[in-house]
């Protein structure tokens, strides 16, 4: 089979298209022909080598799919062959087949494309651990997000719109400020042309957000905690501000981490505020419920809460491009390579 190789730790280029073996299922997992393959940040930070748990290269990077069972191991019972899925891998999912426990796998409705299906499953997963389960938005509060046109971005407006709250968004562009009003945010600040800090001060007044959902970190997340009401909750969970929209740079990471300064656990009393971080590719032991999750969150695709958006699409010999304009912040919604061009291909 084919596959991207990250023979290295490093940019883009280290990723080649070579011939490898097709991997075996192992115990409990299935071998799924890959459709279109979900570009996510992660596999960006993992290329580079700083992703919790990555491989020595060379490796296959990429966590997320959609496709069709190809086979089953010992023990794997939840799919017949050929069944259409969509999932979650730690890694290997830049390749024309990728095994993968069962467990993270799930049934792509009759309704959803595989395209569509490969667009889904990390971005919604995040926005309702981290909007719904750590940041218990509830209808009438007020939401700020970042990065509202990202793939996680938004699928977090639809959510929270879902929830009932007042959603207030961040965007690097004009064009992405449409795409997050499209999705339903009622206030698109960018960022680039006014501070969005002094915007949200401005629109709410002395009380506060409710709920802060933070992807980039640094200098954003001072202005977005000292936003925060009483009872108010702030979700970290990714650091994009690190990347410098071009390479990893070590200093430029620590000058990041300096710039989110310490948030100190006893002035966490007083001020009635609460801090949460989360990885969902790091939640051990939370299988069960990782799969109830899933059940709720296709339930809410197939309501079309969820509506996931392709704004970029390459073929599988562009991948080295498609991570390029990922990491350098160039892409809306998400980015989904075509490893085939069609279903039935
Ligand atoms: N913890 C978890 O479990 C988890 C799961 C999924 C994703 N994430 C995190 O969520 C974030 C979004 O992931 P995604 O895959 O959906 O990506 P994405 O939002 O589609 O793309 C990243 C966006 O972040 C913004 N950005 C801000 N600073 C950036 C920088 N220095 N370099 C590049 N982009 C920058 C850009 O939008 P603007 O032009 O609007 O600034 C860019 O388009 C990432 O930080 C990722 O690590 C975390």
């Amino acid at each position: 089979m084919l596959a991207a190789v990250a023979e290295k730790y490093g940019g883009p280029d280290v990723l080649k298209i070579k011939s490898v073996a097709v991997p075996e299922p192992g115990d409990r997992q299935v071998l799924v022909r890959v459709h279109a393959i979900g570009l996510n940040f992660a596999d960006i930070i993992g290329r580079w080598g700083v992703y919790p748990g990555i491989p020595k290269p060379p490796f296959i990077p990429g966590i997320e799919f959609s496709g069709t069972v190809a086979a089953r191991g010992a023990g794997a019972t939840r799919f017949a062959e050929g069944e259409r899925v969509m999932g979650y891998s730690r890694v290997g999912s830049h390749a024309e087949y990728v095994s993968v426990d069962e467990r993270m796998v799930g049934a792509v409705p009759p309704s959803v494309s595989l395209d569509t299906a490969a667009a889904f499953p990390v971005a919604s997963m995040t926005a309702f651990h981290g909007l719904r389960t750590l940041g218990n938005l509830q209808s009438g509060e007020r939401v700020l997000i970042h990065a509202g046109a990202g793939g996680v971005g938004t699928a977090s407006i639809q959510l929270a719109k879902h929830l009932g709250a007042t959603v207030l968004a961040t965007v690097g562009t004009e064009e992405k400020r449409r795409l997050a009003e499209e999705q339903g945010a009622d206030f698109v600040i960018n960022y680039r042309r006014e501070d969005f800090s002094k915007v949200v001060r401005r629109m709410i007044g002395s009380s506060g957000l409710d709920l802060v959902f933070d992807s980039v970190g640094g200098p954003v997340f001072r202005k977005g905690w000292s936003l925060l009401s009483v009872m108010g909750r702030y979700v970290l969970f990714g650091l994009s501000s690190v990347s410098g929209r071009g390479r990893l740079n070590r200093l430029r990471a620590l000058r990041v981490y300096a710039q989110m300064g310490v948030v100190l656990p006893g002035i966490l009393i007083s001020s009635n505020k609460a801090i949460f971080g989360f990885n969902i590719g790091t939640l051990t032991g939370k299988e069960q419920y990782l799969a109830d999750t899933g059940s709720r969150i296709v339930d809410l695709l197939k309501q079309q809460v969820f509506r996931p958006v392709i704004g970029n699409r390459f073929r599988f010999d562009q991948i080295v491009t498609a991570h390029t304009e990922l990491q350098a912040g160039r892409t809306m919604g998400k980015v989904v390579v075509m490893v085939r061009e069609a279903e039935d291909d």
